[in-house]
């Protein structure tokens, strides 16, 4: 095991707890720009403090789209003897879900050795996460009545007693019929499918099986929380136009791979999320007279240790470092006015 885990373990949760407070204060603004903005200044301006050499493999975008997160950006304090790691972010999954108040929205970061994260060029993937009982047992090549088949048997339910989750999208209309018709239980969420396929894998799951087209980076975040809760995810990348066809050919990518946990993520991760709003893993952030609450969920993959905290943060004694534009500037938490 090496060392950095444990020093930086609490360290990341700190970072998703200041993004998620930031951006919960532009709840139901109808602004998602607003949203994500306050949560990127927020874990940048955070990030700094971390004892690590970082590099961001899963951000905000390319460098010419994205001032801040972007893909390469290099992140930490960059210390002497800090370690080099590789970092993934999502600092808002699921900005729209802020923007009006809905359910299911995390702030997420993943850290992994140097190497261990790969870079998939699509957009979406096609996704399949199941928990530990169901790991090993599924094919995300089968029929989706054939998957549901074999995960009722193994888990000694009923068909009618399983329950999947996936994103209410036009493209699922017919994976959505099939399963209504094998009388499936069915939660369709209108984003934020990283909490959602965790959900799988939780000791005392609320759904049994999360299935989909979604983004390939919130597939890999995932993996890392998989990784350490047992479970399993299998991804196929799933090219939405020519030129993405065409950057996995001449990328020297196999088109019908299917990526497996360990292929989307190193044997020594840590995945930090707090929940922004309330959801199928987390709660939102909570605001009482002059203090919140957050609800965090920290992983190993090195040791498989979960855990989960509760922070209650005085708003009249906690700064919150933001970095919006380079310089970085430190702030009180207040409410956004317009
Ligand atoms: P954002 O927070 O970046 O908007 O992503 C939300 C999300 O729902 C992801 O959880 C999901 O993987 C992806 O968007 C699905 O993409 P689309 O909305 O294009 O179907």
């Amino acid at each position: 095991m090496s060392p950095f885990e444990r020093e930086i373990t609490l360290e990341l949760v700190r970072v998703t707890e200041a993004a998620a407070l930031m951006s919960s204060l532009h709840l139901g603004r109808g602004d998602k720009e607003g949203v994500d903005r306050a949560a990127v200044d927020t874990m940048r301006g955070m990030l700094d403090y971390i004892d690590v050499k970082g590099t961001v493999i899963i951000g905000e975008g390319e460098k010419d789209n994205a001032p801040m997160l972007y893909i390469g950006e290099k992140v930490g304090n960059w210390e002497m003897d800090a370690p080099e790691l590789d970092m993934a972010v999502d600092p808002v999954d699921g900005t729209r879900l802020v923007a009006y108040g809905l359910p299911n929205a995390i702030s997420v970061i993943v850290a992994s050795e140097k190497g261990s994260i790969p870079y998939i060029p699509t957009f979406y993937s096609l996704k399949l996460a199941v928990g530990p009982e169901l790991a090993g047992k599924l094919d995300i090549n089968a029929p989706i009545r054939e998957n549901l088949r074999v995960a009722a048997a193994a888990l000694g339910m009923d068909l009618s007693e399983l329950t999947v989750i996936l994103l209410n999208r036009e493209r699922h209309r017919d994976m959505i019929e099939e399963i209504r018709s094998l009388g499936s239980r069915i939660k369709l969420i209108s984003d934020g499918d990283i909490a959602a396929a965790i959900a799988t894998s939780l000791p005392d799951p609320s759904v049994n099986i999360y299935i989909g087209i979604g983004g390939t980076p919130e597939g890999i975040l995932a993996a890392a929380a998989l990784k350490s809760l047992g479970g399993e995810i299998q991804m196929k990348p799933w090219p939405t136009s020519d030129e993405e066809k065409e950057n996995l050919i001449s990328g020297g990518y196999d088109t019908e791979k299917v990526y497996t946990t360990d292929d989307l993520i190193g044997k020594n991760a840590i995945f930090a999320a707090t929940g922004i709003t309330n959801g199928e893993i987390l709660r939102g952030v909570r605001f009482q007279k002059r203090r919140a609450i957050t609800d965090s969920i920290v992983m190993r993959s090195a040791t498989r240790t979960v855990r989960r905290i509760t922070a209650y943060h005085d708003l009249d004694h906690k700064t919150i470092p933001l970095k919006s534009s380079g310089e970085m500037q430190f702030i009180r938490i207040q409410a956004v006015r317009t």
